[in-house]
């Protein structure tokens, strides 16, 4: 990775005055983001990270002069072509020309892996990661926090290369970038009362026609019906009680049914997910718990942390303070609680994985905290690799029809929406397969939208904002990406940086792409260890805004040779890194547009 090569310049100098390890300073210097203020310079050294924090604590005044006397001790060399104090830093300049080809060359190496055969990742502990997402819940709506599961557990095709060879998920994509190996689980929400009363329903007002046709609608539609119907009836209440109560006892008419409905959903799902770019590697859920939750119960109660109320419910004892999770109804059933320590048990029996994550709404952290305090109460002491990826809510998602049911509704949504916005532009007829570009403009703009700030945030969602070609969308990085690919359609694609003349690459807006180039290890470095996407995406957006500055100041047409292919070169590299990075996140990359 080019920016390890000159943190690691840098190390080595430092490690003599220091008397540090070159490898202990590596981390604490750091390519310094691009401002609008004037040419900045390339590395800063953050001084208190290397002092001597057991001795005292250091005042600001006494980190400026530790700063001050480090860049007099530092000398330049053919590396490193400046060196000052900035605010509590040591602020160094790479050689112009050296920055430049190093960039340019390992860009155009490493292609799709630029950024992630950093040194940063070494050392890191690499093992099994078990994503669980998506999971929604059969007969219900596929809610907008559906889509944020999904997407972020989810995404395309990435990078071209051997080992991502599939359809990927966000943060199974950066784990597996990064050398983990993933699987993927959807939990369906395929058990409990509301089978009862889709069974019932379904006797009632079910037409297998509907179900054909339109599985998802259908089931839907049976379950608000008679939803509605039990509100108002304890007659039908009594039946769906019964009708669950068929399934738990694994009767042949109730199971048929409700297999049937769960078979059909899944295939209507994989279509759904198809168009996502997602896929899974097992689809498992609540279903096949139900026998392993009363293994579960029969352990809590050996282990003595099964207490039975007085109305014969089963509780586990959480804290002092009394508080309490319900794992059992006074009729022997177990509860989504129960279900979900039979899976984690089954999934680490069955995986064994080093991290086990699972991404929902955030509203479920209160039931991932006791999910996990009981299994560390029953003594698991993997519980410490479990971890609970939550995500705020979005509101205001709707479509020109009205409210989104299913995510078929956003995303046909996003593709009309798209194939409107776009079928005036001058380009729009050379577009090969209209259909699909706008698929992936639309997929891009709710990605972006979505991944552009914490997971954990709530947010408005606006088509309008959502859809903005200026501005930071997804619709800005296709149209950017786009853009940089028509210049090598146009003039060919550079295929090596040796020839290439660095000097002709020192303008301003061409040092600023090569210095945020110099970054992006660090933004990746930055998101897998927090799981937030948005270092990526706000990387990106700034890649794009960087990159349209030099597309109007830097031109190819009429440039003399040399100072053409330079160009050329550097926007090809720009636009590789900005494809492998949409494609991290989920978004495939349009050429035209
Ligand atoms: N089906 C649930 C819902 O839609 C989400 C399941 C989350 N995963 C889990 N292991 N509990 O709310």
């Amino acid at each position: 990775m080019a920016a390890c090569r000159f943190r690691k310049s840098i190390a080595i100098q430092l490690s003599h005055i220091l008397e540090m390890p070159p490898e202990s300073l590596i981390k604490s210097i750091c390519a310094v983001p691009v401002s609008k203020k004037g040419q900045s310079p390339d590395f800063q050294l953050f001084v208190s990270s290397v002092l001597d924090h057991s001795s005292s604590n250091h005042s600001k005044a006494d980190i400026q002069l530790h700063a001050q006397k480090l860049a007099t001790q530092l000398k330049c060399d053919t590396v490193i072509s400046e060196i000052s104090a900035g605010k509590g830093t040591v602020d160094f300049t790479i050689n112009r020309e050296l920055l430049t080809k190093t960039v340019l060359q390992q860009v155009f190496e490493d292609g799709p892996k630029y950024g992630l055969k950093s040194e940063l990742f070494l050392g890191l502990p690499k093992g099994k990661v078990l994503v669980e997402f998506s999971s929604p819940n059969i007969a219900k709506k596929f809610h907008v926090g559906h889509l944020r599961s999904t997407i972020i557990g989810s995404s395309q095709e990435v990078l071209g290369c051997h080992i991502y060879k599939s359809r990927r998920n966000f943060i199974g994509n950066l784990k597996e970038a990064i050398g983990h190996h993933v699987t993927r689980i959807n939990y369906l929400g395929d058990w409990g009362m509301q089978f009862g009363l889709l069974g019932t329903g379904f006797q009632r007002f079910g037409s297998e026609e509907k179900l054909k046709s339109n599985p998802l609608q259908h089931l839907f539609e049976v379950y608000t019906q008679i939803n509605k119907a039990s509100e108002e009836d304890e007659n039908v209440r009594n039946l769906a009680q019964d009708f669950f109560r068929k399934m738990e006892a694994h009767e042949e008419e109730a199971m048929s049914l409700w297999k049937h409905f769960r078979d059909i959903s899944i295939k209507e799902y994989t279509q759904m997910y198809k168009r996502l770019g997602v896929w899974f590697d097992e689809y498992s859920g609540e279903s096949f718990y139900q026998e392993k939750s009363q293994e579960v119960l029969r352990l809590l109660d050996t282990k003595g942390l099964l207490e039975i109320t007085k109305e014969g419910k089963g509780v586990v004892c959480l804290s002092e303070k009394g508080e309490q999770a319900l794992v059992m109804r006074s009729d022997g059933t177990s509860l989504y609680l129960t279900r979900d320590l039979a899976a984690a048990i089954d999934r680490m029996d069955k995986y064994n994985p080093d991290t086990m994550i699972y991404v929902t709404d955030k509203s479920q952290t209160p039931h991932f905290e006791q999910v996990f305090q009981i299994l560390k109460l029953l003594g698991y002491e993997w519980t410490e690799r479990c971890q609970h990826v939550p995500f705020g809510r979005v509101q205001g998602m709707k479509t020109r029809k009205g409210e989104v049911v299913f995510l078929e509704d956003v995303l046909d949504e996003a593709r009309s929406m798209v194939l409107e916005k776009t079928a005036s532009t001058k380009t729009s007829k050379e577009v090969d397969n209209p259909l699909e570009t706008a698929e992936r403009i639309g997929l891009a703009a709710l990605i972006v939208q979505d991944f552009r700030g914490l997971l954990s945030s709530d947010y408005h969602f606006s088509w309008d904002r959502v859809l903005q070609s200026q501005g930071d969308t997804g619709v800005f990085l296709q149209y950017t990406h786009a853009r940089l690919h028509s210049l090598e359609e146009q003039y060919g694609a550079v295929d090596e940086v040796a020839h290439i003349n660095m000097a002709c690459l020192q303008d301003r807006p061409a040092i600023s792409l090569i210095q945020h180039l110099l970054r992006y290890d660090e933004i990746l470095h930055q998101s897998s260890q927090d799981l937030q996407p948005r270092h990526i995406v706000n990387y990106l957006l700034k890649l794009s805004h960087l990159a349209a500055a030099a597309h109007k100041r830097l031109l190819v047409k009429g440039s003399p040779p040399e100072l053409a292919e330079a160009r050329l070169c550097l926007f090809q590299a720009v636009r590789s890194v900005l494809a492998s990075g949409m494609k991290l996140l989920g978004i495939m990359p349009v050429n035209k547009m």
